[in-house]
């Protein structure tokens, strides 16, 4: 989402519709998520100072609170409507966990202050994450971690798909039209070389494996949301006929109506420490 959009991804990060994305995800990515959690040192340390990086509505955040009772949570969104939410489900946890208005280009902290930086469901969505890694690590004390879920679209298959081509679907659709309004949906294979890079340790992927065999509800609950949210946008942004588009969505949907159907959705999750 570039800070200068006036449509495209900006206006979805903001609408209705994202809500019930970050909602119907969260429900069916967490019990995948929550356990890699138990590795970082702010689960041990009391007072640990842990920043949700791109927070939106604060669904992860409000699962940190009861994840790490003693840290000092900071949440951080570019969207005042969302960190309004983020304030609203977080109201019985006061004055751990506090909310910010700020840019992931420009982060509104001083430098070396947190001990984990968690950041979902972002990086695919801005013009230049390179910029927002250099903050999270700017912000992260020497030898602080941090947690980077990274999603990217050539991780997701359906099957059965008679008489589609889903390969074209998502790399025409959704990936055509993430690059013409500043995000990119392959970067989730591209995040791991960002830290890398910088020198930090310890880094490695975890892929959350969110299919049809451990949880197909809450894969069909996000794909609706999905196709409510993200349907009028790709086709406006993307080099798909309308006829071709729907024909995929439908599809998708049949596999997940039909109990032999099988659909994956494969997530990374990129974590390390800041150094050596
Ligand atoms: C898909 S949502 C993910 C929200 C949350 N991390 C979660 O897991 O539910 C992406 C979030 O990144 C925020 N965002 C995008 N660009 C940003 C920027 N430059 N600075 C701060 N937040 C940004 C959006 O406002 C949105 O809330």
């Amino acid at each position: 989402m570039s800070e200068g959009a006036d449509y495209g991804q900006a206006e979805i990060m903001a609408g209705d519709a994202m809500v019930d994305i970050l909602e119907t995800q969260i429900a069916a990515i967490w019990p995948l998520e929550r356990d890699l959690f138990g590795r970082y040192d702010a689960a041990r340390v009391a007072e640990s100072l842990v920043l949700d990086l791109g927070c939106g509505t604060g669904a992860a955040t409000e699962r940190l609170r009861e994840l790490y009772p003693k840290a000092l949570l900071r949440g951080v969104d570019l969207v005042e409507a969302s960190l309004e939410r983020a304030r609203e489900r977080c109201v019985q946890s006061p004055p751990q966990t506090e909310f910010t208005q700020g840019d992931a280009y420009a982060l509104p902290y001083d430098d070396d202050v947190f001990s984990l930086v968690v950041c979902r469901h972002v990086l695919q969505a801005v013009d230049e994450p390179t910029r927002v890694v250099d903050e999270a690590l700017r912000v992260l004390r020497p030898g602080g971690q941090f947690h980077f879920l990274v999603e990217d679209y050539g991780l997701i298959h359906f099957h059965p798909a008679p008489g589609v081509d889903l390969d074209r679907f998502w790399r025409d659709g959704p990936m055509r039209a993430a690059e013409r309004t500043g995000g990119d949906l392959r970067q989730g294979r591209k995040a791991a070389t960002l830290f890398l890079e910088r020198g930090c340790s310890e880094v490695r992927v975890d892929y959350m494996p969110l299919d049809t065999t451990r949880d197909r509800e809450g894969l069909r609950a996000v794909w609706r949301n999905w196709r409510t949210g993200y349907e009028a946008f790709v086709l406006e942004h993307g080099d798909l006929e309308p006829a071709f588009a729907t024909a995929c969505w439908d599809a998708m949907q049949a596999v997940f109506d039909a109990p032999e159907g099988h659909a994956c959705w494969l997530i990374p999750v990129v974590s390390g420490r800041k150094g050596t």
